[in-house]
């Protein structure tokens, strides 16, 4: 019974009012079941996008950038310019960005938007090469000298570089023109080696990056820098040797596809045993990923601009474990977890390089999944299906990882913090909607 009328003598009370506020947020609403049919268009890489954007530092002038994509954390790292003293020009639709850099850039990046985009730490060498010092927030939890950030520093140190912490800044400074040096860095880390590369181009001599990342977006920085005018051998090695050079010019440069939406994509039309065409994309940078989806089963044909994968049956469960490219990428583990979790058979996920990613599977245990960790292990039994359920996204590929799970779940699934995947994902909804899937954006109150 709602509403009741007054007993006896008791006199009616005032609706109950909540001494919580009332918060709207927006949630992402799937009615799995759906079999993913038609094509989609990877973006350039939001990996890639937000170091090239910092690239654009080291020369003064217009830069312009191509196949931008429209997602939050690009905004991020637009404003960041802008507060260095840049004038930065979006045109959406184009997919363009034209960053205009002034003579003396401004060289301190505040922690309001480092802790919106952790990637804003990759303005710390082209500042400190360009402008002398570069007083960078430090993103949340990170300290000098932890886990984290620690090969940045040590790499700058070698090429002359003081590092200190200072008011939750660091604070990098050099006296002189940073000077060539050799650098093995203990892993080989994505964000330390843009860093140095950033770094070493302007450097007086030759720097030589040992044990080097070589991701597709690493090449991808290297070929902008290179058009920049910069001097680098090895590109897409493990040894990267920069000629620093005094000066380096603008450029025009067009962003390298997102394999890991692309990967996205794969994994999907595998779970929904639908057939999906991924344009835009190098089925080279997925060599692994592809491979292991034929493992499940599926049929993958490459394109001259992309890939098709078709499937018919339910997946076969496939091991994982995630390495430095060209090694499995950790950014696509949650997706394989959510695939191994429908799949026929057991599957053991290892993950080397952020083990905090294994949070994502109690969200996977709400959908029904069969997981177990250990350490840095994850053994998932394939269940013949999930059922829908609330969940959170905690991060960017977590988020996917449950979309992913929501399309193959029975039911409702509702996922909340959904933000963090529109920080990767342009247009994710429309074009799950535009290949049949039945996914809804809706604003909620947290007392719905
Ligand atoms: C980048 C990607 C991220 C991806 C990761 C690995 C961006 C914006 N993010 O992150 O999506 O998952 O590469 O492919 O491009 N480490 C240290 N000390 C350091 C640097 C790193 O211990 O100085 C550790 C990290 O804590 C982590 C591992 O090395 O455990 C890999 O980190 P790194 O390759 O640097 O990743 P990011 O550049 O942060």
């Amino acid at each position: 019974m709602l509403a009741s009328a007054p007993v006896g003598n008791r006199r009616a009370q005032p609706p109950a009012v909540s001494a919580i506020p009332l918060r709207i947020m927006d949630v992402f609403e799937i009615t799995g079941g759906a079999r993913l049919c038609g094509e989609v268009r990877a973006t350039g890489a939001k990996n890639s996008v937000l170091k090239l954007m910092a690239a654009a530092l080291l020369a003064t002038g217009v830069t312009t950038l191509r196949e931008v994509p429209d997602i939050l954390d690009v905004t991020y790292m637009a404003e960041l310019l802008r507060r260095l003293g840049c004038l930065v020009e979006r045109d959406i639709p184009a997919r363009t960005l034209t960053i205009d850099v002034p003579e003396v850039p401004s060289h301190q990046a505040d922690y309001d938007l480092v802790r919106k985009l952790r990637a804003s730490i990759n303005v710390l060498g082209p500042l400190l090469a360009r402008c002398g010092e570069a007083h960078v927030a430090l993103p949340g939890g990170d300290n000098i000298g932890s886990r984290g950030l620690d090969m940045h520093i040590d790499g700058l140190e070698r090429l002359g570089a003081t590092v200190r912490s200072e008011h939750g800044f660091l604070i990098a400074t050099r006296s002189a023109r940073l000077t060539g040096a050799h650098v093995w860095l203990d892993f080989p880390s994505v964000g330390a080696t843009e860093n140095l590369l950033m770094a070493s181009v302007l450097a007086e001599g030759i720097t030589v990056i040992d044990n080097a990342a070589r991701e597709p977006e690493i090449v991808d920085i290297c070929t902008m820098l290179q058009s920049m005018g910069a001097q680098i051998d090895g590109v897409g090695s493990s040894t990267l040797t920069i000629t620093g050079v005094e000066v380096l010019n603008p450029t025009d440069h067009t962003t390298v596809p997102d394999r890991l939406v692309a990967g996205t994509w794969a994994v999907a039309a595998v779970m929904t045993a639908g057939d999906v065409t991924i344009r835009n994309a190098h089925a080279a940078h997925l060599a692994i990923v592809l491979d292991k989806l034929t493992e499940t089963g599926a049929h993958i044909d490459v394109l001259p601009d992309g890939f098709r994968v078709q499937a018919e049956a339910r997946p076969r469960s496939v091991d994982i474990v995630t390495l430095p490219y060209p090694g499995f990428p950790t950014d696509l583990q949650p997706h394989f977890i959510a695939l191994n979790s429908i799949a026929e058979g057991a599957a053991m996920v290892t993950e080397n390089l952020f083990e905090a990613r294994f949070r994502f599977v109690n969200e996977m245990v709400r959908l029904g999944a069969d997981v177990r960790t250990d350490g840095h292990h994850a053994l998932v039994r394939g269940r013949e299906s999930l059922s829908g359920a609330p969940v959170e996204a905690a991060d960017i590929r977590a988020g996917a990882g449950l979309v992913l799970a929501g399309l193959v779940a029975s039911g409702t699934t509702t996922i909340y913090e959904p933000h963090h995947i529109d920080r990767g994902y342009e247009g994710f909804l429309d074009d799950l909607t535009r290949c049949g899937a039945a996914v809804i954006r809706r604003s909620v109150s947290d007392q719905d």
